[in-house]
């Protein structure tokens, strides 16, 4: 079996719910339900039983151990992390906790567990960390997009952390030899995505009459990745990635937010038109720009397509129609999330927008 942490957030659930379509390899997820966590992600699972959940943090090595000891995976999946760059810059605290700290204990407990198994257990080992391009920085307007040698600069509190902990996985092969595999990925949207990020925000505020936020002029610039294929881009990692390599995974889809909007804009008036005949786009509003804002992130997919054969499914077109469609179809989903929390969250981070 496999060990998945963070498999209630957005691309943990994809990836738990898309392995065990095409796999009868049992998944142990471990995720300490933060608001980002969500279980009804994988309540089509909750009578499976090649899965299950066991609810902790990443950052308690004690219990890291005793999953391993108990379950015996041939792989860990580390998804788990704080990931919204907003909340880093009200409060970067849980991201040095969680990305930091919570990925070193993560690691000594894979270090100890591997350190302990022997032959074919120990040669076939996995530790696969899923980082961000976030961590290389901002590209100017016509700069090659980032490869894996590009050097690291993060700029916001969120892509500082994530950036430590590869340096840490990357230590931990380097010096202990353990088998680790890092992605780099850039922005994932798709289904079951929190609507606290772009895409799902703009849906879910577009559809219930809301002002859509463009942070600043809306030109910055993301290479948008629907999940499931950044959830094949792992497995095809985790089986044929060479030990201790890193690899950039990119759907050569860059893209300006507002273009970004205006898209769903149009396809919202196609799938679900204003009743009173207006665009959505009516309802786009510039707002003040977020501190540090990186202009543009692209990704450089050359080597897993070429090494390990790894190529998207979907088209940046393909994707996001069924993403509004899965939000259309999706309704009681997004009713939960928008508890308490949800609605304080966005009081805090728009309130004080122009
Ligand atoms: P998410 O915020 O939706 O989910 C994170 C999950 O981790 C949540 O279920 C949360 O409860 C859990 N978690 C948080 N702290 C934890 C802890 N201490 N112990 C155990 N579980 C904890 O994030 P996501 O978008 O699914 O991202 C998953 C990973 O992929 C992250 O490491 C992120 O940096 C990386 N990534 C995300 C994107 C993206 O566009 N979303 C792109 C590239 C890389
Ligand atoms: P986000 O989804 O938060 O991902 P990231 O910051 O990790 O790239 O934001 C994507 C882009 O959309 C980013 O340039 C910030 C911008 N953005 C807005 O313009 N308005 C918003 O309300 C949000 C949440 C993001």
């Amino acid at each position: 079996m496999i060990l998945v942490t963070g498999s209630a957030g957005f691309i943990g659930a994809n990836f738990v719910l898309d392995w065990l379509a095409q796999h009868d390899e049992a998944v142990v997820g471990l995720d300490k339900l933060t608001y980002a966590g969500n279980l009804e992600s994988l309540a089509s699972l909750k009578d499976d039983p090649r899965h299950i959940f066991v609810r902790g943090d990443i950052g308690d090595a004690e219990l890291a151990g005793r999953l391993l000891e108990q379950y015996c995976p041939r792989a860990i999946i580390n998804f788990a992390a704080e990931s919204h760059v907003d909340r880093s810059i009200h409060g970067p605290e849980d991201f040095i906790q969680t990305n930091i700290v919570g990925t070193f204990h993560l690691l000594e407990a894979a270090r100890a567990y591997w350190g302990n198994l022997t032959g074919e257990e120990k040669t076939g080992f996995r530790f696969l960390h899923v980082s961000t391009d976030e961590v290389y920085g901002s590209l100017a307007k016509g700069e090659p997009a980032f490869s894996e040698t590009r050097r690291y600069e993060p700029n916001s509190p969120y892509s500082a952390s994530k950036a430590a902990s590869d340096h840490l996985v990357r230590a931990y092969h380097h010096t202990y030899g353990l088998p680790v595999l890092t992605t780099n990925c850039s922005n994932n949207y798709g289904p079951y995505h929190f609507p606290e990020k772009l895409i799902p925000l703009m849906i879910v505020n577009a559809l219930a009459g809301k002002p859509l936020p463009v942070y600043g002029d809306g030109q910055q610039i993301r290479d948008w990745l629907y999940v499931r294929d950044h959830c094949a881009a792992i497995r095809c990692v985790l089986e044929k990635g060479r030990l201790g390599e890193v690899y950039n995974v990119g759907g050569w889809n860059e893209k300006a937010n507002l273009d970004i909007v205006h898209t769903i804009c149009t396809l919202l008036d196609e799938l679900r038109p204003r009743q009173d005949g207006k665009s959505y786009r009516a309802q786009i509003a510039l707002v003040t720009d977020r501190p540090g804002h990186d202009r543009r992130y692209a990704i450089d997919a050359h080597k897993i397509e070429h090494e390990l054969g790894w190529k998207p499914a979907e088209t940046f077109e393909t994707g996001i129609r069924k993403t509004v469609q899965w939000y259309l179809d999706n309704q009681g989903w997004v009713n939960n999330v928008q508890s308490g929390s949800y609605r304080q969250w966005l009081e805090k981070n728009y309130a004080g927008r122009g």
